[in-house]
């Protein structure tokens, strides 16, 4: 399964705040570098100050601090960036306008960079519009410099409000130049062998009812799905013996700590049946770990990476640490 998703040009990391989007962006990255892809890992900066502080993304993956919108190697196969909408809608003026020079003085010009700056579509638009310049990209052969850009979006509004801009773009702007590049962006955004959401939820009822809707709405826009990810699955540590002789101990002796940790473990079984049952993707499930930071991204792209999740080993219904 994951080597199909390698095969795409672009992965739109999607879901609620906190879910663990940055970690999975991070770890899915790394885990495509070690198949052997070269892959562009992307962070939206949406404001000016943003695009200044240090990228949490980044850090992950060992990327120093350097501000702006510029690419970074991070080492051999992995790159990262910030996309910038004034980024992108300074290479889209690069584009329209005759001259280069001509882009970077209307770039400079207060009144254009507060008008661009205001109109929430026009941001989105330059996300968008810097993401399809530099996947487009070529090496001196013509091939990709970046085969598989991973990008990781900041919430689910955000990554509706990307899949919703094309239409509501091409509907007050059809002909022209913007309209040639949102339909060219279109194209690649709704071609399922270019283009997936990864929709990352916990294994909660709550967030999964949340990312079914996720789904909904994504696939109104025609955004292919490539895969719901259920991240920070707890362990089961039972066999189904050992899971009823504890039971009957819990029983015998009346309230327990231990009944809160079996009672999470049922829910998120539940969630994982509930989203396997409902989405109509593949589902990929990734257990808790107890560390953070680069040790988790480390120890969730080796989980990543592990033969049995290749080739596509039937990934619904198993449990990350459930033992033989
Ligand atoms: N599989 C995991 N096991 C343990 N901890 C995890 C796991 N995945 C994520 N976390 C932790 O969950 C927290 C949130 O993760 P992360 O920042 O990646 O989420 P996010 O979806 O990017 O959040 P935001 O919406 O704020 O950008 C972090 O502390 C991270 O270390
Ligand atoms: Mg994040």
């Amino acid at each position: 399964m994951l080597d199909a998703l390698w095969e795409r040009r672009a992965l739109l990391v999607s879901g609620k705040g906190g879910v663990g989007k940055t970690t999975l962006a991070a770890a899915l990255a790394r885990a495509a570098v070690a198949s052997g892809r070269r892959v562009l890992l992307a962070e939206v900066g949406v404001t000016a100050e943003e695009q200044d502080n240090p990228s949490p993304l980044g850090a992950l993956v060992g990327a120093r601090h350097v501000p702006g919108p510029g690419v970074l190697e991070v080492s051999p196969g992995l790159s990262f960036v910030r996309l910038s909408a004034i980024e992108g809608q300074r290479l889209f003026l690069q584009d329209v306008l005759p001259l280069r020079m001509m882009a970077d003085a209307a770039m400079r010009t207060r009144a254009l960079r507060r008008f661009l700056e205001a109109a929430p579509a026009l941001r989105e638009m330059g996300v968008l519009f810097q993401m399809l310049h530099l996947v487009r990209r070529t090496r001196p052969d013509g091939s990709p410099l970046y085969p598989l850009c991973i990008l990781d979006l900041p919430a689910t509004g955000h990554a509706l409000a990307i899949a919703a801009l094309p239409d509501a773009l091409l509907s007050v702007m059809p002909g022209g130049p913007i309209g040639r590049s949102v339909r060219e962006g279109l194209a690649l955004l709704r071609d399922p062998r270019l283009t997936g959401a990864l929709l990352v939820t916990l294994p909660e009822p709550l967030p999964v009812s949340e990312t079914l809707e996720l789904a909904t709405a994504i696939q109104r826009h025609r955004i292919p799905i490539a895969a719901g990810v259920l991240n920070r699955m707890p362990d089961n540590p039972f066999s189904p013996d050992g899971r009823a002789a504890v039971e009957r101990l819990l029983d015998e002796h009346g309230p327990h700590l231990g009944q809160r940790a079996l009672g999470r473990l049922d829910r998120a079984r539940t969630a994982q049946a509930r989203l396997a049952g409902n989405l109509s993707a593949p589902l990929l499930t990734v257990p808790e770990l107890p560390v953070s930071g680069r040790e988790l991204v480390e120890r969730l792209a080796t989980y990543l990476t592990r033969p049995t999740l290749h080739p596509a080993a039937p990934l619904e219904g198993e449990s990350a640490g459930a033992r033989p």
